[in-house]
């Protein structure tokens, strides 16, 4: 875990107001994710939950998502991730999978709406990750 970045702070709050938005009748557990580029453009998102529980998407799923489709499709500098809990959140196996079709080196940064905050790399979340290796 190291320090935190200049405008890691920033991307923080971009998610923990993106976390205002989740849908999240089920669990009740709001997350907010948002993604910096290395253009410097963020784009953020939260979990939506779904009543077939199994269609339910992370936050980070749906920042990556988002990203995509707005015409990002790589070299994502970080992510920060944010819930309203007493431990910091830790993304789960689906999302850092997806995460690093896009950007294997990114940082991600780890908080809590009451100011917990941790920094990590996607390398050391997900080492040997799944690669689709083409013809
Ligand atoms: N969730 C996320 O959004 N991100 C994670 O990394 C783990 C879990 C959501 C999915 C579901 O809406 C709720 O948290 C409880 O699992």
């Amino acid at each position: 875990m190291s320090e935190l970045g200049p405008g890691d702070e920033q991307l923080v709050k971009v998610a923990s107001l993106a976390r205002q938005r989740a849908y999240a009748p089920y669990s009740g557990y709001k997350v907010g994710a948002a993604i910096r580029t290395r253009r410097n453009r963020i784009h953020s998102a939260a979990n939506v939950e779904n009543g077939s529980y199994g269609l339910t998407v992370c936050a980070e799923r749906c920042a990556v998502f988002t990203a995509v489709a707005a015409g990002e499709i790589a070299d994502y500098d970080a992510i920060a991730i944010v819930i309203d809990d007493l431990v910091l959140p830790s993304p789960c196996g689906a999302c850092r999978q997806v995460l690093h079709e896009f950007a294997p080196g990114m940082r991600v940064i780890l908080a809590t709406t009451g100011g917990l905050r941790a920094t990590t790399t996607l390398r050391e979340l997900l080492p040997d990750a799944f690669v689709l290796k083409r013809e």
